[in-house]
Parts: structure tokens; C-alpha cells; sequence
């Protein structure tokens, strides 16, 4: 498929809104023998979702980015309301980074009238975000289920600042035999260390002040139980910095194998994860060991 099918104007990825234009568009790339990356997102696009867009570059020929507010993950008392959406602003932002396509269904066609199949994770799903967003992997293996059927990639790219979404996602594609690699990219930051994310966007100039505490505690916690501290003390210390910082709230601070997301044993890669709240908007961060 020449390039130039699937630009538009002023070179912003071509916009597909249905199955049957998305199925032509994906059967021309591979009648062309052109390999196709995914990018999974919800849109408010950073630079941290610009990063991913990039690696799918490098691992395909096509990068197609699905733009999906998915109401499966979000519980009723969250923020699907007013979750930032900014579809111009999102493809004017996708043409610097070399997108190709950007996907974007609507609900009637993700979850249409008597639509009635949830896939159910346990494994890398029980515990962590679980523990207090019961709703939410059961919502996100549904929608990326659905996404990889639509969009057929080889390579689907997700970012590391969802750990557990990532841990979740590769179980779900080995568990089912789903034929298409999981790339992981490492978290874009702040230069003060805050991960970003479209939430950030929720945070009021004092809030924003406090938020880069919870990656420095999370670090800490990490040299902590590298150094051979027991991982309980070493995940207590990190929520009391996070409290103690104004936080109103710590989810969990929790030290895990990175692999399996079981318990962390000293010499072992792991993982300290962290989700808390600040003011009403919930931050979600995770360093490696
Ligand atoms: O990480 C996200 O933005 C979402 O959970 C995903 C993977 C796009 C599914 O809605």
C-alpha cells in the first residue's frame, strides 16, 4: 500500500470509524506483505503514548493506534465521565510520530446490543490493582481482546507504567494462543520523575508539586529490598514517604517478582509497585528492582 494511503492532509494518520473499512485497510497492507504493529490506547495522547508509537515503527511496517474510551474498565463511581478526550488534538499529535492509521470504533460497534462476553484473567490479575479495582482487568482483556481481533497486528505495544495490564495481557495472548507478539516500553517521565499519563491532566499545581514523591518512594523502596531489606519494611517505609507527603491515600506499595508478580525473592528481578491517590485522582507508578 503506498504510504500516501494512509495519510491524510497535512500528513495526520488516516482516520478509520468502521469494521469493514478497517478489515480493507488491514487486508491492503497485507496484500503489500507489510507487517502491522498495535498501539491500545484511550486517547488524551502524551509523549509517553508518542514512545510507543515509535516502537511500533521500528517493530513493523504499519502502526495502526486505536483511540477507544473503553466503559468496561472504568467502575460507576470513576472518572469514564470525564476522562479527557481530544480527538484533533490526538491526531495532530499521532502525525509527528509516524502513526499510519488511528483506529476508532465507537461503542455501538465495541459493545453492541446484547453484546454478553467478558474474558475473565486470574493469575497476574488477583491482587494489586484487583484489590481495589475489581471491575478493571476483566473490562481491559475484553476491549484488547476485541482490538486484536479487529485490528489483526503482529505486534501489539503497551506501556510498562501498567504493569500489571502488561503482566495481564501477555498471560491472556499465551492462555489463548492470541498469534501476535506483546512488546513492553519503558515508562516515559517528567523530568522530576512523575510517569506520565492523561491523569496527570486532572492535577491541580500544588497536587503536581507532591506527585513526583511517588516514584522516589517507590525507588527507595526498591534500593531497599535490593540491598536485602525484607520487602514488607521496605513497601512500609515507601507508603508512610507517600502519606507524609500530602497524598490523601495509598492503594498499595508492593514488591514483586517482576515475572509473575508472586512474591519477590533477593537476587531475583522484581518489581515495586505503587498506586495512590492525590486529591481526587488516583497515580499509579512502578521501578524495577
Ligand atoms: O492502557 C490503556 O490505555 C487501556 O487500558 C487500554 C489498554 C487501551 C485498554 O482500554
Amino acid at each position: 500500500m503506498a504510504a500516501s494511503l494512509s495519510r491524510t492532509p497535512g500528513n495526520a494518520p488516516k482516520p478509520i470509524r468502521t469494521l469493514k473499512a478497517l478489515r480493507q485497510t488491514i487486508r491492503g497492507c497485507r496484500s503489500d506483505g507489510e507487517t502491522i504493529a498495535l498501539v491500545p490506547t484511550m486517547g488524551a495522547l502524551h509523549d509517553g503514548h508518542l514512545a510507543l508509537v515509535r516502537l511500533a515503527k521500528t517493530k513493523a511496517d504499519r502502526a495502526v493506534v486505536s483511540i477507544y474510551v473503553n466503559p468496561k474498565q472504568f467502575a460507576p463511581h470513576e472518572d469514564f465521565g470525564r476522562y479527557p478526550r481530544d480527538e484533533a488534538g490526538d491526531r495532530a499529535k499521532l502525525a509527528t510520530a509516524g502513526a499510519d492509521f488511528v483506529w476508532l470504533p465507537d461503542t455501538a460497534l465495541m459493545y453492541p446490543d446484547a453484546f454478553a462476553t467478558r474474558i475473565v484473567a486470574e493469575g497476574a490479575a488477583l491482587g494489586l490493582e484487583t484489590d481495589f479495582r475489581p471491575h478493571f482487568f476483566g473490562g481491559v482483556t475484553t476491549v484488547v481482546a476485541k482490538l486484536f481481533n479487529q485490528v489483526t497486528p503482529d505486534f501489539a505495544i503497551f506501556g510498562e507504567k501498567d504493569f500489571q495490564q502488561l503482566a495481564v495481557i501477555r498471560q491472556m495472548v499465551r492462555d489463548l494462543d492470541m498469534p501476535l507478539s506483546i512488546v513492553g516500553a519503558p515508562t516515559t517521565r517528567e523530568r522530576d520523575g512523575l510517569a506520565l499519563s492523561s491523569r496527570n491532566a486532572y492535577l491541580s499545581a500544588a497536587e503536581r508539586a507532591i506527585a513526583p514523591t511517588l516514584n522516589r518512594a517507590i525507588r527507595e523502596a526498591a534500593a531497599r529490598a535490593k540491598s536485602g531489606q525484607r520487602p514488607d519494611g521496605a513497601a512500609a517505609a515507601a507508603a508512610a514517604t507517600i502519606g507524609a507527603a500530602g497524598f490523601a491515600s495509598v492503594d498499595y506499595v508492593a514488591i514483586r517478582d517482576a515475572a509473575t508478580l508472586g512474591p519477590y525473592a533477593t537476587g531475583r528481578p522484581g518489581r515495586v509497585l505503587a498506586a495512590a491517590w492525590l486529591g481526587k485522582t488516583r497515580l499509579i507508578d512502578n521501578v524495577k528492582i
